[in-house]
């Protein structure tokens, strides 16, 4: 043993201090020169063959190398931890024992629901199914359907004027002008949508939905009208439902009928309006009154679910809330 060999044993260790990148190894490296068994313990047995005046320097040498080494390697030791820490803090911490998330299923609206089998129904019976604008020239949702300007019954539907001749149609019977404006005849169609009125309340919101029928052709009648509608809402209720016609005003129709069903309280509601086309309607669109003859209904479709489920407050289905939509899954 001399001073140059221990001093190179010391840089040969750092060098290796140097390079040991994580705990496991360094831990290792530790025990090997620090340890019981270690390169310390065994040079410092190897002290006492020496002459007691050799023992002493080199002695203090050996210390002092092996305090430098154990402080490298301590020094290394906190780096290591520090870095793996700051790692950790990088990758987000994911337990792959945690069970897994459940995939909420979502499910058709209420109304979606509604509005597709009753198109089911109409297709099935030979109804062509169209679609029609929302926003609207007052000639289409008025004036064509022999509601002039001056017309009382303007004022029974709140209208949402977006100017003086355009609005949000407020009811779907504006289809029925633009299907016998292009005078494909005979007609047989439904048309499904939207419709804004300035009404809310527990039984009105200022948008709800319409489907609209209409029938020309050279041989239609009131019987005709009432088979279709009596049947439609059988099969929509499942035969469960008392329905009344009662005879009312459109300025479309005529004769008209408002159609009632009895709520579980025994109370009466409006489901749905029809009649047979006025002649007005049909020479406005310039059609042959004295050949052609038509007719009409249009059904409130939030109404008709309201019954279905025994919905209290038509607001329900337009307020997102979750408690109440789930129960349609
Ligand atoms: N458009 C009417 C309403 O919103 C409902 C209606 C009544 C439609 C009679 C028709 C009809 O087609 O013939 O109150």
């Amino acid at each position: 043993m001399n001073k140059k060999k221990i001093f190179k044993f010391y840089k040969v260790v750092l060098k290796i201090v140097e390079d040991t990148k994580d705990l496991y190894n360094l831990n290792k490296l530790k025990k090997k020169i620090l340890g019981k068994k270690g390169y310390l313990s065994f040079m410092l047995s190897k002290l006492k063959f020496l002459h007691s005046l050799k023992k002493k320097t080199f002695g203090k040498e050996l210390y002092t190398a092996f305090n430098r080494i154990k402080m490298c390697i301590n020094l290394k030791e906190k780096y290591i931890r520090k870095k793996n820490c700051e790692q950790e803090n990088n990758i987000k911490f994911f337990d792959i024992s945690l069970p897994g998330r459940k995939i909420r299923k979502g499910a058709i609206h209420p109304i979606t629901n509604t509005i597709h089998e009753i198109e089911n129904f109409f297709y099935n019976i030979g109804f062509k199914i169209v679609s029609g604008n929302e926003i609207e020239d007052e000639y289409y949702n008025f004036t064509a359907l022999n509601i002039p300007k001056t017309h009382p019954s303007r004022n029974i539907q709140d209208t949402f004027w977006i100017d003086k001749k355009t609005l949000l149609r407020t009811q779907t019977s504006n289809i029925q002008i633009h299907v016998m404006k292009k005078r494909k005849l005979p007609i047989k169609i439904i048309s499904l949508g939207k419709v804004y009125r300035n009404d809310n309340d527990i039984k009105h919101t200022p948008m709800f939905h319409q489907i609209e029928g209409l029938i020309v052709n050279k041989s239609v009648n009131f019987s005709n009208l009432k088979w279709i509608i009596h049947n439609f809402l059988k099969n929509f209720f499942n035969h469960n439902i008392s329905i009344r016609f009662r005879s009312s005003y459109f300025p479309f129709t005529s004769p008209s009928a408002e159609v009632d069903i009895k709520e579980k309280n025994g109370d009466w509601l409006e489901i749905l309006g029809c009649g047979m086309v006025h002649p007005n309607v049909l020479k406005n669109m310039k059609i042959n009154y004295n050949e052609y003859i038509g007719c009409a209904f249009g059904i409130g479709i939030e109404r008709i679910t309201m019954l279905r489920y025994g919905i209290l407050d038509v607001r329900n289905f337009f307020e997102n809330n979750l408690s109440f939509l789930n129960q349609f899954k």
